[in-house]
């Protein structure tokens, strides 16, 4: 590695911003994302080449980060694991070397974090995580944005976290002890949370809950996500047993705030994690949060190619 490399900002886990970067770039995404509604031009990223990488399906954040590149008048180079050499096993170490040459910015998605970690240790350019087995942080960050759109701060608030023990309830966890608020979890049995990549500076920030109901008991946010998530199909009959009374119903919404908002990364099951009529009805905010991924990493690619602005 060349002296310096180490300072390249990356984004690898939520906990890789401090609050006060969380409080910049969520007064940014609020200014891009009204410029984009007024139909306001804004270019900065002319010149510039987002890579994306994905081992993994997806397709909110291949739209999101590629809509959102070319918005701010960037280009996009999109890689899968079958039309690239990564599929024929060239060492990542090596893919981070070529590919960092070439392009100004990484977005990757893949299984295992240490693959996203060996690639930011060898990338000269800037890496994002678009999700792996261990984290999902740019779902994350565009959450708490559309539940601070929505509700205000979310210091203080209470998050319910019905499901899996996954990437997302791990991300949701840095977040809850990086911004103040307490994340309720109520896993079935065998799929908890890893206490490992969970691990928290503040163990005040979470509860956990046998019953799914009681997590949801004065929540302000109650979330799921999907009983098998991609890599452990092999899993999905054992789960769908295991899952069944892990399903987000109008009882479990009943019990938390009156004014509790429903959220879901998406893809969703329904009649799986949650019932249509949640996912569905007047609680949800599922499509602002969809959108918002596009809104929250235009900002976040502002502010690592850039820095900040004003
Ligand atoms: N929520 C999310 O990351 O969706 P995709 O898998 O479609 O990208
Ligand atoms: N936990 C899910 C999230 C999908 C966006 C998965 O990893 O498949």
């Amino acid at each position: 590695m060349k002296p310096g490399m180490s300072l390249i900002k990356h984004y690898l886990q939520f906990k890789d911003f401090r609050a006060e970067e969380y409080a910049y770039l969520f007064e940014r995404a609020a200014t891009i994302k009204t410029r984009f509604k007024n139909y306001e031009k804004y270019t900065p990223l002319v010149d510039r080449t987002l890579a994306m990488i994905f081992e993994k399906a997806s397709t909110r954040t291949r739209v999101s980060f590629e809509a959102g590149m070319y918005q701010m008048g960037g280009s996009v180079v999109n890689l899968t694991t079958g039309d690239s050499q990564l599929g024929r096993a060239e060492p990542i170490e090596d893919s981070a070397r070529v590919i960092s040459r070439m392009v100004d910015i990484v977005m990757i998605r893949t299984y295992e974090q240490t693959k996203l970690d060996a690639f930011a240790a060898h990338s000269r350019v800037p890496v994002i995580n678009g999700l792996t087995n261990e984290y999902h942080p740019c779902q994350i960050l565009a959450d708490v944005f559309t539940f601070i759109e929505q509700r205000g701060s979310i210091k203080g608030k209470v998050v319910a976290w019905v499901g899996d023990g996954n990437n997302m309830a791990n991300t949701w966890l840095q977040a809850a002890d990086i911004l103040g608020f307490t994340l309720h979890v109520s896993t079935p049995g065998g799929y908890e949370i890893d206490a490992k990549l969970g691990s928290v500076n503040n163990p005040a920030c979470v509860k956990t809950f046998n019953h799914p109901m009681e997590a949801c008991e004065g929540a302000h946010l109650v979330t799921t996500d999907v009983w098998t998530s991609m890599g452990y199909e092999a899993e999905n009959d054992a789960r769908m047993k295991a899952f069944v009374d892990w399903c987000v119903d109008r009882d479990m919404m009943a019990a938390a705030r009156p004014d509790a908002l429903f959220m879901h990364c998406l893809p969703a099951h329904r009649g799986e994690e949650v019932e249509a009529e949640v996912i569905d009805g007047p609680q949800s905010v599922v499509w602002d949060e969809a959108e918002n991924r596009m809104h929250v990493q235009k900002a976040l690619m502002e502010y690592l190619l850039i820095g900040r602005i004003g």
